[in-house]
């Protein structure tokens, strides 16, 4: 049973966000997933999806999952003194979806000035799984070279990227196909059914 950090960040995408809360909320294999949101993570979160997110209420884990829930714990990403600001919490792993230029800056610049910044730092310096999920286009010589920089110090870059090979119907098939990815990364069991499968015959 896993115990997991999910950080949401002010980059466009926060559906990526919701629908990794939808999944690992509902998987048996994760016991607790601690939820920080940042200040313009809020305010993408009520830009995108329209959900009156503050990011500083236990209620805006029911918002973005739509339903009750006993496993998503919110995290104020001001109280660097949370429990996920320590390396002798037990975590399993940590996600930032989507993660903000500015949020990758920090992380690759070892500056832990909040919540997010600190966890994905405790992350890196014992050696566990960490999960970047940027979202920027075009990225300049700087956001490229700290992505560098993050994954040199153990970090894995998976950028919020969709793919199209499992020839999706829906925007949701877009998202989840790379929330499983996501997934598989942190070591959680998922769907795959969307995984590639080898080449069609020309007729399909
Ligand atoms: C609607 C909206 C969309 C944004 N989209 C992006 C984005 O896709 N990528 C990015 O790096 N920053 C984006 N930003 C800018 C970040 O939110 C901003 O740099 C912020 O300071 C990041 O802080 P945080 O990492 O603490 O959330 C966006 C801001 C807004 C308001």
């Amino acid at each position: 049973m896993k115990r997991l950090t999910v950080a949401i960040t002010g980059a466009s995408g926060a559906i990526y966000a919701q629908r990794l809360l939808h999944h690992l909320d509902a998987s048996s294999e994760v016991a607790q997933i601690n939820l920080v949101i940042s200040a313009l993570g809020a305010t993408v979160i009520r830009e995108e999806l329209e959900l009156p997110v503050t990011g500083a209420r236990q209620s805006d884990a029911e918002l973005l999952l739509g339903r009750p829930t006993t496993k998503i714990a919110l995290l104020p990403v001001k109280d660097v003194g949370a429990t996920i600001a320590s390396g002798s919490y037990p975590c399993d792993g940590m996600a930032v979806v989507p993660c903000s230029m500015g949020s990758l800056g920090y992380i690759a610049a070892g500056i832990a000035r909040d919540l997010i910044h600190r966890a994905a730092d405790v992350m890196l310096k014992e050696r566990r799984a960490l999960v970047l999920v940027p979202r920027e286009t075009p990225f300049n010589a700087i956001h490229l070279e700290n992505m560098l920089r993050v994954e040199r110090a153990g970090a894995l870059i998976l950028p919020a990227c969709p793919s199209f090979y499992h020839r999706p119907q829906s925007v949701l098939d877009l998202v989840d196909h790379l929330v499983f990815r996501i997934m598989a990364h942190l070591g959680v069991p998922h769907p795959t059914e969307t995984a590639w499968q080898g080449r069609r015959p020309a007729s399909e």
